[in-house]
């Protein structure tokens, strides 16, 4: 069997590296994949949103299967174009991807479906943004309508960042056509919580919970990034609350999404946040999260490939899935300055008898060596049978990876760990 996943970073990766399990599959590419990942796939130079030129590759190389997992193809109908052509997808169509690719959509979903959120107002004219804002509770929250890699969302300190961020969206287009409409929300505080789930529009299956750590630095601090590290299982996600959230989030998310004529099929991530007033969806994604995939796919006991074409063929519930009663750590190694200026091309070195995954993000190929390329290089993941251990596992592998200028955070799971005790 030959699959194709579309995509290039550690979540790919780590996507890649479990579909590898399965002994039925003989061939993987990877679209455009990364330098660091020649172990395990054919990476092919064809970007993840070239739609046609991916469409035109399944078709030439008789692939059987197809995981389409970052937003933009998702968005813009990667899977639609190639079942089409007659390739089975894991992954949502356009229609369904609109949960992630429009937060006015999912928004307005919520709100309609009696789904918690947090409150909110949506503003397609600059002006009536403002004056709301001269009135509105401070801090807010300002989010682009669109796509915007992660970043179209400013949580607002004063009223004049708050002015700053609706100029910048809707004035200067800092995220270009994302930021035409926006979304202005109430401030939530509550420990987070990832629930990546596989639907087939019947029925969810929650993965294992986790939680990312967005700032660049120490103690939450600095910038927001794509993710400085993840741990799983989530400790703030206890049972009760993860009935909670199936009965007042994930069933109703499926059936709502039905209800508009726009069954979900694939991963649907639930970003959450527990609030005093009970867990309340802060995003949804159509894919799964980066760097979340990397310490919750590692978990999964179940053969990945079986539950991505169960999905696709609506029989999720004919399956069992289950994951380890384990805990795992993912230390993001970056480039210095990531999230902002930062150098590349230096070489990554792996110690021989690392025991760790290494899932690569930012890397090329140069006269054989494996070369930065990125400002998230690579996830050092390990696995143990609690978070204690995992944690200090993964600390303890970290350095057994070189490379110039690497820069990660220190306290990756700390707050979990504090959590437990
Ligand atoms: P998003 O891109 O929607 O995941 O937002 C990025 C981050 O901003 C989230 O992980 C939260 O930490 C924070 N955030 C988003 N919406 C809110 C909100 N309504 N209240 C507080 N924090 C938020
Ligand atoms: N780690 C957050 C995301 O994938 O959006």
């Amino acid at each position: 069997m030959k699959i194709l996943v579309v995509g290039g970073g550690g979540r790919e990766h780590a996507i890649i590296k479990k579909l590898k399990e399965n002994k039925e599959i003989e061939k993987i590419y990877a679209l455009p994949g990364n330098g660091g990942m020649k172990e395990d796939a054919e990476c092919v130079a064809i970007g993840a949103k070239d739609i046609d030129a991916i469409v035109d590759f399944a078709k030439n190389n008789a692939i059987d299967f197809a995981v389409v997992a970052p937003d933009d193809p998702l968005v813009l109908g990667c899977v639609d174009a190639l079942e089409k052509i007659g390739v089975p997808c894991f992954g949502p169509e356009a229609k369904a991807a609109i949960i992630e690719g429009s937060k006015v959509f999912s928004k307005n979903l919520m709100k309609k479906y009696g789904i918690p959120t947090a409150q909110y107002e949506v503003f397609s004219d600059m002006d009536a943004a403002l004056k709301y804002l001269e009135t509105a509770p401070i801090p807010t929250v300002i989010k682009a309508d669109g796509l915007a890699l992660g970043k179209g969302v400013i949580i607002a300190q004063t009223r004049e960042e708050a002015f700053d961020a609706v100029h910048s969206m809707m004035e200067d287009k800092v995220f270009g056509e994302s930021g035409s409409n926006i979304v202005i929300e109430e401030f939530l505080t509550g420990p987070e919580v990832s629930v990546l789930s596989f639907t087939d529009g019947k029925t969810v299956v929650p993965m294992i919970s986790s939680m990312d750590h967005k700032r660049a630095l120490d103690g939450d601090k600095g910038l927001n990034t794509g993710g400085m590290g993840t741990i799983a299982p989530n400790p703030y996600y206890t049972e009760d609350i993860a009935k909670v959230c199936m009965e007042t989030i994930f069933l109703p998310t499926v059936y709502a999404m039905n209800k508009e004529g726009r069954t979900f099929k694939g991963c649907l991530y639930f970003g959450l946040m527990l609030t005093e007033n009970g867990p309340k969806v802060i995003e949804y994604n159509c894919r799964f999260g980066d760097p979340e995939t990397q310490v919750v796919l590692p978990l999964l006991k179940t053969d990945l490939f079986t539950v991505m074409k169960a999905v696709r063929e609506e029989k999720l519930s004919e399956i069992k899935v289950e994951f380890a009663d384990k805990a795992a750590c993912c230390v993001v190694m970056a480039s210095k300055g990531y999230p902002g200026k930062y150098e590349t091309g230096y070489e990554i070195k792996i110690a021989d008898g690392i025991d760790a995954e290494v899932y690569v993000a930012g890397a090329k190929l140069s006269d054989n060596k494996v070369l930065t390329a990125g400002g998230r290089v690579l996830g050092v993941v390990a696995v143990a049978d609690d978070l204690i251990s995992a944690v200090d596992k993964a600390y303890k592998e970290v350095p057994k990876v070189t490379f110039d200028n690497a820069y990660f955070r220190s306290d990756i799971g700390q707050r979990a760990i504090k959590a437990l005790k």
